[in-house]
């Protein structure tokens, strides 16, 4: 098997074959997802919550992401290991670049930035290093406090409109894919019909190019797990069983489930 780049992603937008994609922090469970035929492992600075312990992703620093980015990329050698830039990591395109590069010497081969207005122009000064960027669009989680929790977004319709322009901006700039998290199922399909690069999802729309989850919260480890989750363990019997059950529902469309991991 050849291994998965920012084109295999593309192709398979074209094609209409789903992209799989979960998060891992560390070799073995990197090297479980590789084994099980995982497209995408997202270092996503979820890891703040679910190995730190922390409440939000906020503490979360690049040297823990460059720490964990260093061990997937140790345990992987078949994903596209895509890696978040964290809370400020992105305040302007100089110490985005930093952080980018040290991300990308660790072992990632694309970063993901949350993404407003402000980081139009922070994308598109990556990109023109070279760097292979995902804008994560809706309910960002470095913004939880501005959000008051972790809310829906874009459920009103102005909001609606500046999330699809903002999407459509940051694909002119250069981004290579979007991630959608925890907006309206109909926005989602809005930004879906109109983008050319894939759209990967977490409770947006079983339309995304693709769909991703918190590894802790498939394996049913997540207390109060989100709505738009499913414990897969449940379905598959053993660790593995749980995410090749995740990536067959994902690419058969089967998960998620208009209405029941998604919103209004
Ligand atoms: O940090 C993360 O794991 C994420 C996903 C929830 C998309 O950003």
């Amino acid at each position: 098997m050849r291994p998965i780049t920012v084109n295999t992603l593309a192709r398979r937008k074209e094609a209409g074959e789903p992209i799989t994609c979960l998060t891992a922090y560390d070799a073995a469970f990197a090297g479980l997802l590789d084994r099980c035929g995982v497209d995408v492992i997202l270092v996503g600075d979820s890891l703040g919550m679910v190995v730190q312990g922390h409440a939000t992703t906020l503490p979360v620093t690049l040297e823990d992401m460059v720490y964990h980015v260093a061990g997937v990329a140790r345990g992987s050698t078949q994903a596209l290991i895509m890696a978040d830039i964290p809370f400020l990591g992105d305040v302007d395109p100089a110490t985005a670049l930093a952080q980018a590069g040290a991300l990308l010497r660790a072992g990632a081969h694309m970063v993901k930035i949350e993404c407003g207005a402000i980081e139009v122009p922070v994308v598109e000064r990556l990109v023109a290093a070279g760097i292979p960027v995902c804008a994560h669009l809706g309910l960002t989680p470095q913004a939880v406090h501005r959000f008051g929790g972790h809310r829906v977004q874009g459920r009103d319709p102005r909001a609606a409109a500046e999330m699809e322009s903002l999407a459509a901006r940051l694909e002119d700039v250069g981004a290579q894919a979007l991630l959608l998290e925890g907006i309206p199922e109909s926005l989602a399909d809005a930004i879906v019909r109109s983008a050319g690069v894939p759209v990967i999802g977490i409770g947006a729309s079983p339309r995304c190019d693709g769909q991703v989850l918190v590894l802790s919260d498939v394996l049913g480890l997540t207390p109060e797990p989100p709505r738009f989750a499913r414990d897969f363990l449940a379905d598959g019997g053993s660790l593995e069983g749980a995410v090749k059950a995740y990536c067959e529902a994902v690419r058969t469309r089967a998960f998620p489930q208009s209405g029941v991991h998604t919103f209004r």
